[in-house]
């Protein structure tokens, strides 16, 4: 699939691809584009001959893909055998590493570092080295490779030993935890992914706070950060496609769905995630459930505009936590709606035209979460929304570095606090509001994402 043979001068290693393949009924492949900010961060480079992009095979139709040796150009999937693939990606990946970087382990229940761990911790290595041993394959002499986030932090230096002639990068996506945390990993293994990132040249950061972190972990268990450069890029919102996008027709048609449900003259207090546990949806809830409260007067004039998209269904906290955020919402349908008026609307099923009509309609954007790298949505809205929205954000996303002046900050664990944040934001003047957009859009799109991959490659080409 798509193979440069060698000749690939930018590559970019992912464990999620651009594009996903499904089998149809008569066996023929559909190949479908996915979205994301490195997605439109590589389309900056996207037509090149000399770019790959490395990823896993995901689904059927993906390892369907491999097998026919079929697909688009420009990128290669490696069909990892399903079961390492599982401990690396939902063992290590998304229950261990994920966990520690976000700070959400709930102790003494988690974690557990047994014997089933090491195991998925060779599969982990497995996995890893698959990557490095296929970029190198494919890497032209002194060509520059980003590998991204967590799942594939042993890479670098995997990569490094195979291929010392290239230029290698890094990128995280998530936050990055304090000593203190990050030392709950067994000390080998918290030395094999700090090594394993140090093997490039240069790892990126979405904020200095993260990048401040990993270099405190690095002098604490690696000795130091020795020869590799650290740096932040902090990715920011696509201004000229979310523009263009969100004024199409399919866009157009969910506004008037979703403005029929919300009802006349209401506000729209909007959020939009995937239901991963650092969002904070449920909480988010409970302080909408007490801005009602504490606010009578919201009530029947306000709508909660809810849309949580299934994210990580194998974990089975993934799938209770789902259930959760389903089981307040018809709650609080239930203890205050009326015969006219829904007080939550919650939409679990996935649809990006219908995020961007809620952007659109949004009065308030609650963005609440307990801890992210940076959040898109933080950064979306405002660009999108058509009277200016008031952003609620909390301090702990990545993108209150940027956005903090202009956003009503709350602590995500302070339901109280943001119940009143709420009260707040719907009671701004619209110039006040208006005004204040302006500014958050202007800080979101600083960075789009074409500039934020360019300015990494042209960084790592500086430094070597
Ligand atoms: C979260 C993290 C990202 C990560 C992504 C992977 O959003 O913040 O850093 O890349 O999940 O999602 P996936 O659906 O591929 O597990």
């Amino acid at each position: 699939m798509a193979s440069t043979n060698g000749a690939a001068q930018v590559l970019v290693a992912s464990n999620r691809g651009p594009v996903s393949y499904t089998v149809g009924e008569d066996g023929s492949l559909d190949a479908k584009r996915g979205g994301g900010g490195l997605v439109s961060g590589l389309s900056a480079i996207g037509s090149d001959a000399d770019a790959l992009w490395v990823c896993s095979a995901l689904s059927d139709g993906d390892r369907e893909a491999v097998r026919r040796g079929v697909g688009e150009g420009g990128v290669r999937m490696l069909d990892i055998p399903a079961d390492v693939h599982a401990d690396a990606y939902n063992g290590v990946a998304n229950s261990v590493l994920w966990f520690v970087h976000h700070m959400l382990y709930q102790t003494p229940l988690e974690p557990v570092f047994d014997a089933e761990f090491r195991r998925q911790w060779t599969s982990y290595e497995r996995y890893n080295r698959a990557f490095a041993e296929a970029l190198a394959e494919e890497a032209a002499q002194g060509a520059t490779v980003v590998v991204q986030d967590y799942h594939l932090t042993l890479v670098p230096g995997m990569l490094r030993e195979l291929r010392p002639d290239l230029r290698i990068g890094h990128f995280s996506h998530t936050p990055w935890a304090p000593p203190e945390y990050f030392r709950m990993l067994p000390d080998d293994v918290a030395g094999q992914v700090l090594r394993g990132m140090l093997g490039a040249d240069r790892l990126g950061f979405l904020t200095r706070r993260w990048a401040d972190a990993f270099v405190e972990c690095a002098e604490r268990f690696a000795g130091g950060v020795g020869g590799t450069r650290i740096g932040v890029h902090g990715l920011g919102a696509d201004a000229d496609f979310l523009r263009q996008r969100s004024h199409e027709k399919d866009v157009e048609e969910r506004m008037a769905a979703l403005r029929e449900e919300i009802g006349e003259g209401r506000r729209t207090i909007v959020r939009v995630d995937r239901t991963e546990l650092s969002k904070n949806i449920v909480r988010g809830l409970l302080a909408y459930r007490q801005l009602l409260d504490d606010h009578p007067e919201w009530r029947e004039r306000v709508v909660h505009v809810a849309f949580a998209y299934p994210s990580r269904q194998d974990l089975a906290v993934y799938r209770e936590y789902t259930a959760e955020v389903q089981r307040v919402s018809e709650e609080i349908n239930a203890e205050y709606g009326t015969p006219g008026w829904t007080p939550v609307v919650l939409n679990l099923k996935d649809d990006f035209a219908r995020s961007l009509a809620a952007y659109r309609l949004a009065d308030v954007a609650l963005v609440n979460p307990i801890r992210d790298g940076m959040n898109l949505v933080a950064k979306e809205v405002p660009v999108v929304s058509d009277a200016g929205c008031a952003l609620v954000l909390s301090r702990e996303a990545g993108a209150h570095e940027e956005l903090g002046e202009d956003a009503i900050t709350v602590n995500p664990y302070d339901v109280t606090g943001t119940a009143a944040a709420l009260h707040e934001a719907l009671s701004m003047g619209p110039e006040e509001r208006a005004e204040r957009a302006k500014r958050l859009a202007a800080a979101a799109t600083a960075l789009p994402p074409a500039q934020w991959f360019l300015d990494q490659l042209d960084a790592l080409r500086a430094e070597r």
